[in-house]
């Protein structure tokens, strides 16, 4: 079992249980993560949703090994299917945050309604020394709630945020000792359960409206060069040195031999 969703007094919770590869996300657990908030969705009787990893980690982003061997080459991937769930959401979604937050694992925070997370949590987006580029909003969501300059500073070197640097950045709502962070997150959840559903769904809506567009456009043009980067001898070389456990090397004559797609060289003649 990788992902567990539940639905109970009202609330949906979608776990993500893989902590022995860090909660590293699979295309199957996409998947079922898209179909958990189709139902949360489709469930009246469900007034929010919860999604949170295992005590010490919220996920370590895109299972690489998985990610190589199925990339999220069409609109059909269940990355996108999953992204664009939770991008479309009308019921209020809260994020609960212990531990390492990275890659997707910080781009789907952005479009959650609350955030809350331990006081030692970390995120990152290390898109670019992966040879990637920001996906999901992030290009956009990032720098409207930071500010370009800190979140250039986050995406080009793909830096760590401390749990207090994320407060600071304006990407979650507070910070709580990490044993308390699920169980806030369900107490703030179940407040929901006392409120009018139609006015909270039409809040969050209004609250969206304005960028809804626009996060679309920047969803649009990100998949678009993150699928051409994903074929590039840069992301070809990081994803590969991470299996096996070497540091990348992004010198010219490294990434001229990982660049299958070079035209051949012509034979010296004899
Ligand atoms: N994909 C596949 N496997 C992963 C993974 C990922 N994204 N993240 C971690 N794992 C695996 C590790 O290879 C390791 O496997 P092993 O037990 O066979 O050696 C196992 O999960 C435990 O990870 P480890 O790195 O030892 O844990 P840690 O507590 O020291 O560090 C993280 C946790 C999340 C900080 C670290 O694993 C990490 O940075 N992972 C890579 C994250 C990343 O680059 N994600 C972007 C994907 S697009």
């Amino acid at each position: 079992m990788t992902i567990r969703a539940t639905v109970q007094d009202a609330i949906a919770c979608i776990e993500m249980a893989r902590p022995e590869r860090k909660n590293a996300i699979t295309a199957a657990m996409y998947g079922q993560m898209a179909d958990a908030l189709a139902a949360a969705a489709a469930d009246d009787a469900v007034r929010a949703i919860v999604l949170h990893g295992a005590p010490g980690i919220f996920t370590a982003g895109n299972d690489i090994q998985d990610f190589l061997e199925r990339p999220p080459s069409s609109e059909d991937a269940t990355t996108v299917r999953f992204m664009n769930a939770l991008a479309a959401q009308e019921k209020p979604v809260i994020a609960a945050v212990n531990g390492a937050a990275v890659g997707i694992g910080t781009t789907l925070l952005m479009h959650c309604d609350l955030v809350y997370c331990a006081d030692d949590a970390m995120f990152s987006m290390p898109f670019v020394s992966l040879g990637l580029c920001p996906e999901f909003g992030a290009s956009l969501l990032v720098p409207l709630a930071a500010g370009y300059h800190k979140a250039a500073e986050k995406l080009l070197f793909g830096e760590p945020i401390s749990a207090e640097e994320a407060l600071d950045m304006g990407l979650v709502n507070r910070l709580l000792p990490p044993a308390d962070v699920l169980a806030y997150a369900l107490r703030q959840a179940r407040r929901f359960r006392a409120l009018p559903p139609g006015a909270v769904r039409e809040t969050k809506r209004l609250l969206k409206a304005g960028w809804r567009s626009a996060v679309q456009g920047a969803m649009d043009r990100e998949l678009e060069a993150f699928r051409q980067l994903l074929a590039s001898a840069e992301s070809r070389e990081a994803l590969s040195a991470f299996l096996e456990r070497r540091k990348p090397d992004f010198s010219r004559a490294a990434l001229a031999a990982a660049d299958t797609t070079a035209p051949a060289r012509p034979e010296r003649p004899a």
